[in-house]
């Protein structure tokens, strides 16, 4: 499969088989995560995989989250309906960036811009994973709802870095039309003549 096929034809999935996704599959998703591109090439990323019956453990800590939000008048959207998704996928790869903190601690200026440069490279990363899993015939969904349960979910980990997103993953059981785009005329501006 050619880059621009991937990138053309990629969905976000939210309805997966139950099949589990081989280890080698999801090794080949990290492989290609980790030749993304990176700031200083620091690489600033750690991945950790749920799948089986540690999804029921990811699914209590995010509820307790979204509860506690809850409670103080925030309201948590689409959180439910990405739950089901993650409580349903065989496979959600957790990403965080190891060398960073939680996003609400203060910080001086250096580490804001670093934080900065950190989340593109992880967003390239996680978009390399979406596109080697594309290629190898499976379904992701990109997931930020997780910072719901961002604490929660921290915690059971025993992670003390920072959370960036998660991935789940698996066999797609649908097979979704594009979603809209703006057109690239809309969101450009061409300035100078070439
Ligand atoms: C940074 C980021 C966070 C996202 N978080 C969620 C999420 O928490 N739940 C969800 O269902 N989809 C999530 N998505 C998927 C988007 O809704 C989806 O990419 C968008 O609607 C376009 O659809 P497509 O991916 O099929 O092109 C996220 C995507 C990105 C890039």
């Amino acid at each position: 499969m050619d880059v621009s096929e991937a990138i053309e034809e990629r969905r976000s999935i939210r309805k997966f088989k139950e099949d589990p996704v081989p280890k080698e599959k999801l090794i080949d998703i990290l492989e290609a995560a980790t030749l993304a591109p990176s700031g200083k090439n620091k690489q600033p990323w750690k991945f950790y995989i749920i799948q089986g019956e540690k999804r029921s453990e990811m699914i209590q800590a995010m509820e307790r989250g979204m509860n506690r939000l809850s409670k103080m008048g925030i309201k948590t959207g689409s959180a439910k309906l990405t739950l089901r998704v993650m409580e349903t996928a065989p496979a959600t790869i957790f990403v965080f960036n190891p060398t960073s903190k939680h996003p609400l601690l203060k910080r001086d200026t250096l580490e804001v811009y670093s934080d900065i440069v950190d989340i593109q490279s992880i967003g390239a990363a996680i978009q390399n994973m979406l596109l080697k899993a594309f290629d190898l015939r499976l379904g992701t969904l990109w997931i930020c709802d997780v910072f719901f349960g961002y604490e929660e979910l921290c915690e059971w980990l025993g992670e003390k870095g920072q959370m960036i997103a998660a991935v789940s993953v698996g066999y797609p059981d649908v097979s979704p039309s594009a979603r809209p785009r703006k057109p690239v005329e809309t969101v450009t501006e061409f300035l100078g003549q070439p």
